[in-house]
C-alpha cells in the first residue's frame, strides 16, 4: 500500500512522465451485472467518473442508478473541505448494510480522498467491507482490481503522478457537450488547499492529442467541449515545446466546433494574449469563472494566491472591457483563519465592485497537510456562517440583476436535456453560461436554438423557443 506523500510529488520532474496508451480491457465477465457510480465533487472528478464508466462497461457492467440493486457500487470521492469526507462516510454507512444482504457486492472507493494522508489506512480499519481502493493516479488499474477481486481488500493507491494516458474509453455523461482535460494536478500551492496534494504536481496533455479529441469529438457530432483542468491558463508551462493556453485555445477554435469553454482561470496566469483569442473566436464562449478567493490582500497573500485586491480588479475590468457580454463567475472562500471584519469588507467592496454574474462560496475548512491548517483557526463557526449568509444574500442580488439583463432578449441556448422543472421542459445554456429552462422544445434536445427570455430569477431563466419562420 503506498500512502500519498508530498516528498514524493515535488521530486519528479516532468521530463519523466511519459505519454501512454491506455489499456482499455474489455471482458464479459460482468455481462448483465449492474454497477451504480457516484460522484462527489467538482467537474474533473465528473470526467474522471466518465473514464470510470467506460472502464466497467468494457467489463460487461450496465448502470443503475439504484444503489440497492448494484453489484458493483464505486464512489468518486472529494476531499477539498471536509464535508466532502461526511457525506462518503455517509453513504459507506448504508452500503454497509447492503453489503450484510449481499456478501457478493463489490463495493469500491476511489478518487480524491484515498490519495489524502492516512486516509487509505483508515477506510482498511474503519470500513472491512469496502472490497477496492483506489486514487485519481491510478483510475486505470480499476479494470483490473475488477476483474481479479476475490473478496478480500485491495487497496492501490499511487503516491507518485502516473504517465499520461490517452487513448481513453469515456462513456460520456451528454452527447453534446463533451469535458476535454487539457492538463491533470495543479503547481499553485494555494496554503487552504489539497488538491495539489490529492491530484499531484501539474502534467499537460500535449496539444497534439487534445487537438486530436477534440476533432473527434466534432466528427461524432458534439457542439460544445469544455477544456479542464485545475488551472488551465497555466496549460503548457511544464512542456518543453513551449505551448501556452492562448496559443491551445486559439488552435482548438479553429477546428471549428460551435461552442468552447475553459474551467477554472487561476488570475495569476492570465495572460492579455488569452483575453485577444477568447475576444477574435465568436465560438469561444463569452464566460470566465475567475476565482477570486477573498478581496482582502491581506489575506490572499496568507492565502499564497499571488495577485491583490487591485490586481485582481485591473484584470476583471481589462476583461470585461474587452470582451463583449462577457459573464464572470467567482469562487469565494469566508472565514480563512485571521480574516478580520474589515477583511471581510474588502470582500464585500469586490462584490460590489465586480457585480459578479454568480459566485461558490464556502466556509474555509482546514485541510490536513496543507499550510494554512498549521495557522490557528481563531473565528467561531457562528461567525462564518453569518459572513457567509451576507456575502450569499449579495452574491444572489447581483446574480438576479445579470440574468435580468436577458429578460425579452433573445439567446442561442444549446437544450442538453429534460430539465428538473418538469418533464414539459427541457434545458440548456446560453452562451455566457446562464441556465435557461424552456417550454415546448421536447425535439431540440442535442441542437442549439433561438430562446426568448421570458422570466429571470437568481439561479435561472425561463424561456420560450422562437419559431423563425
Ligand atoms: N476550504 C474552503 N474552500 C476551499 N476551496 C478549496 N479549498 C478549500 C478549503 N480548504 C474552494 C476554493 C476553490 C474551490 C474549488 O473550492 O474556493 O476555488
Ligand atoms: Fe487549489 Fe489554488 Fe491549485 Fe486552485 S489554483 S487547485 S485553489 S492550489
Amino acid at each position: 500500500m503506498n500512502l500519498p506523500n508530498m516528498q514524493d510529488a515535488k521530486k519528479r520532474t516532468n521530463k519523466e512522465v511519459k505519454t501512454i496508451k491506455a489499456q482499455n480491457i474489455i471482458s464479459d465477465k460482468f455481462k448483465n451485472k449492474l454497477f451504480f457510480l457516484k460522484t462527489y465533487g467538482c467537474q474533473m472528478n465528473v470526467h474522471d467518473s466518465e473514464e470510470i464508466r467506460g472502464i466497467v462497461t468494457n467489463l460487461g457492467f450496465r448502470e443503475t442508478l439504484n444503489y440497492e440493486e448494484a453489484d458493483l457500487i464505486i464512489l468518486n470521492t472529494c476531499a477539498i473541505r471536509e464535508n466532502a469526507h461526511d457525506k462518503v462516510f455517509g453513504f459507506l454507512g448504508r452500503v454497509k448494510h447492503l453489503k450484510k444482504e449481499k456478501p457478493e457486492l463489490i463495493v469500491a472507493v476511489g478518487g480524491c480522498m484515498p490519495q489524502e494522508e492516512g486516509v487509505s489506512h483508515f477506510l482498511k480499519e474503519k470500513y472491512p467491507f469496502v472490497n477496492i481502493v483506489f486514487g485519481t493516479h491510478n483510475i486505470a488499474d480499476l479494470g483490473k482490481m475488477i476483474l481479479e477481486q476475490t473478496g478480500k481488500q485491495d487497496i492501490e493507491v499511487y503516491s507518485i503522478e502516473g504517465d499520461i494516458y490517452e487513448n481513453i474509453h469515456y462513456e460520456r455523461d451528454s452527447k453534446y457537450s463533451a469535458w476535454v482535460n487539457i492538463m491533470y494536478g495543479c503547481d499553485k500551492f494555494c496554503t487552504y488547499c489539497i488538491v495539489p496534494f490529492t491530484r499531484g504536481k501539474q502534467r499537460s496533455r500535449k496539444m497534439a492529442d487534445i487537438i486530436e479529441e477534440v476533432k473527434d469529438l466534432k466528427n461524432k457530432g458534439y457542439l460544445e467541449v469544455t477544456l479542464l483542468g485545475q488551472n488551465v491558463n497555466a496549460y503548457g508551462k511544464d512542456l518543453e515545446d513551449n505551448y501556452d493556453f492562448a496559443t491551445l485555445l486559439e488552435e482548438v477554435a479553429k477546428i471549428g466546433i460551435p461552442r468552447i469553454r475553459f474551467v477554472t482561470s487561476h488570475p495569476w496566469d492570465f495572460t492579455d494574449k488569452m483575453i485577444q483569442v477568447i475576444a477574435k473566436y465568436p465560438n469561444i464562449m463569452p464566460y470566465i469563472h475567475l476565482p477570486l478567493q477573498s478581496g482582502s490582500s491581506n489575506i490572499l497573500r496568507l492565502m499564497g494566491r499571488r495577485y491583490t485586491k487591485e490586481e485582481y480588479l485591473t484584470l476583471y475590468n481589462k476583461i470585461k472591457e474587452s470582451i463583449p457580454n462577457v459573464s464572470i463567475t467567482t469562487d469565494i472562500i469566508v472565514g480563512f483563519p485571521n480574516e478580520t471584519e474589515e477583511d471581510f469588507k474588502e470582500t464585500l467592496d469586490v462584490v460590489n465592485k465586480c457585480q459578479f454574474d454568480g459566485a461558490y462560496t464556502f466556509i474555509y475548512s482546514p485541510r490536513e497537510g496543507t499550510p494554512a491548517a498549521l495557522i490557528k483557526d481563531n473565528i467561531s463557526l457562528e461567525e462564518k456562517e453569518e459572513r457567509l449568509a451576507i456575502l450569499n444574500d449579495l452574491i444572489n442580488k447581483y446574480s438576479l440583476k445579470a440574468n435580468q439583463k436577458h429578460l425579452n432578449k433573445i439567446d442561442k441556448v444549446l437544450i442538453t436535456g429534460v430539465s428538473e422543472k418538469g418533464e414539459d421542459k427541457v434545458c440548456g445554456y446560453t452562451e455566457d453560461m446562464k441556465l435557461v429552462n424552456v417550454l415546448n422544445a421536447k425535439n431540440d434536445i442535442g441542437k442549439i436554438i433561438d430562446v426568448e427570455i421570458i422570466e429571470a430569477k437568481s439561479f435561472s431563466l425561463d424561456g420560450k423557443k422562437v419559431i423563425n419562420i
